[in-house]
């Protein structure tokens, strides 16, 4: 007989997740209409759960499966699985690192010419057809020399550090403590970075720790000419300081993929042109996603083998 393996979100791409099925008696919840009914009725059967970004792994889902025995989360952010609830009961908890750190720091770079370059406005330019009417497009903002303040100088973090070095401009870094190995200034203190930053760009985790990290002080020092850039995770900005200090023009703009709850976007960022919102794409390329599954297949599959997994959270 198969194992129960509760599969909670939707973005495994088919051909991963016609290998949990092959290998697994497949509950997906997302798909369920009564999911509460289907967890009572499956809870002494289910030891995986295959988890999602968006959907709490939370200490009383935790409690209420007696068998569970792995979490293999399609993500490399962890935020949303209660760890430590996790840890005492001994599940394994994996997830997937790497494979999708050049494509999320893309997407940052992505965000930072859009806002700078004006991208998405002259795009309605041209459609709305203000070109041939000899309307005059604002003028965008030069990259070079200017000041990129990362805060988490993780894989992603380093990966947009690369990339921001590409098109001229300075990196300094933000986080819990210096990086070993990397040469880059850290500057402990997160208001004075923002002071002396052009682009305020968000690669930390989530969850405790950096929660409204980022508010109304923060921006403030990053300043009417500065420009934030989230690509971590919307629980490390203060959203309603941000939609203030957009509205009252203490920053110049903010480029977002994330937000404090997804898919909700707070109306005034709607109507901004200074804003890019993007619907938490980060890892969302067709070869990315496939590798991510992969990896929640191949973890769940060495588990119950009895292997190493191939990549555990610590
Ligand atoms: C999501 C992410 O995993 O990896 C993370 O932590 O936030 C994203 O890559 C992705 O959107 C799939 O849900």
């Amino acid at each position: 007989m198969k194992r129960a393996l509760l599969v909670m979100g939707n973005q495994i791409l088919p051909n991963e997740m016609a290998e949990l099925e092959k290998h697994f008696d497949v509950i997906h919840l997302w798909k369920e209409k009564g999911p509460e009914t289907v967890l009572q009725e499956r809870r002494n059967d289910i030891v995986a759960i295959a988890s999602a970004y968006y959907m709490p792994v939370s200490k009383t889902l935790i409690e209420a499966l007696p068998n569970l025995e792995i979490i293999s989360q399609f993500a490399v952010g962890t935020d949303n699985i209660d760890l430590a609830a996790a840890k005492a009961r001994g599940i394994a908890v994996t997830n997937t690192p790497d494979v999708l750190t050049d494509d999320t720091a893309d997407i940052a770079l992505s965000l930072l010419l859009a806002l700078s370059r004006r991208i998405c406005e002259s795009d309605m330019f041209v459609r709305v057809d203000k070109w041939r009417l000899n309307s005059a497009m604002p003028l965008g903002r030069t990259l070079k020399g200017k000041t990129a303040g990362i805060v988490g100088m993780g894989r992603i973090g380093q990966a947009i550090a690369k990339r921001c070095e590409a098109f001229g401009l300075k990196i300094v870094y933000n986080g819990k403590r210096k990086k070993e190995g990397v040469t880059y200034r850290f500057e402990p203190d997160l208001q004075k970075m923002a002071e002396e930053s052009d682009y305020l760009i968000l690669s930390c985790p989530g969850g405790a720790e950096t929660r409204h990290m980022v508010h109304a002080p923060i921006l403030e020092a990053l300043g009417p000419e500065g420009y934030l850039i989230n690509v971590s995770r919307g629980s490390v900005v203060h959203e309603e300081d941000l939609v203030n200090a957009l509205v009252e023009k203490k920053i110049a703009g903010a480029g977002l993929d994330v937000y404090a709850i997804e898919p909700n976007v707070p109306e005034p960022l709607i109507k901004m042109d200074n804003v890019v919102l993007l619907p938490h794409v980060g890892s969302a390329t067709i070869e990315t996603r496939g590798i991510m599954g992969g990896l929640v297949v191949s973890n769940l599959l060495a588990h119950f083998r009895g292997d190493p997994l191939l990549t555990p959270v610590q």
